[in-house]
């Protein structure tokens, strides 16, 4: 089933929104594979956002992003990419509709508090990069998924 790369932000630990990012995706349906804690190395931050790289909010994003902490998470389901990225809204909180996670927490761009995969290849690239190591990722069912997915 289809998996996407969610993170809390530094911005967002910080401001104690952990918790409602996991509810939000927890009652939508999506089921959670996996979930860390981390202070993410500046190499590594540049590899998340290396399609960045000559913007020139770079540096300050590498530098907000690789303070850390930052809340990692799987998540998987029914379209769970393009779902997610309609659930966090605009990538300008100013621009983000009412009821998004960024409409709802945040009001700039540069603490916008969460992020999530824009497409198949940045999921799969992004999965690799932050759950690098197998058995990071949990294969479970959840009980009662019946009531979350019909087939038909
Ligand atoms: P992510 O989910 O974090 O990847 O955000 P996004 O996909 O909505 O936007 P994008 O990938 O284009 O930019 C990545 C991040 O860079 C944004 O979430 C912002 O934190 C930051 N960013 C983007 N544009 C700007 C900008 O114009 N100014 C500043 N300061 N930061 C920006
Ligand atoms: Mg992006």
């Amino acid at each position: 089933s289809e998996r996407t790369f969610i993170a809390v932000k530094p911005d967002g630990v910080h401001r104690g929104l952990v918790g409602k990012v996991i509810q939000r995706f927890e009652e939508r349906g999506y089921k959670l594979v996996g979930l860390k804690q981390v202070v993410p190395s500046r190499d590594m931050t540049e590899e998340h956002y290396a399609d960045l790289k000559k913007k020139p909010f770079f540096k300050g994003l590498v530098d907000y992003m690789s303070q850390g902490p930052v809340v990692a998470m799987v998540w998987e389901g029914k379209d769970v990419i393009r779902q997610g990225r309609a659930m966090i809204g605009a990538t300008n909180p100013l621009e983000s509709a009412p009821g998004t996670i960024r409409g709802q927490y945040c009001i700039s761009v540069g603490r916008n508090i969460i992020h999530g995969s824009d497409s198949f290849e940045s999921a799969e690239k992004e999965i690799g990069l932050w759950f690098g190591k197998a058995g990071e990722l949990v294969d479970w069912t959840q009980s009662g998924a019946e009531w979350v997915q019909s087939d038909n």
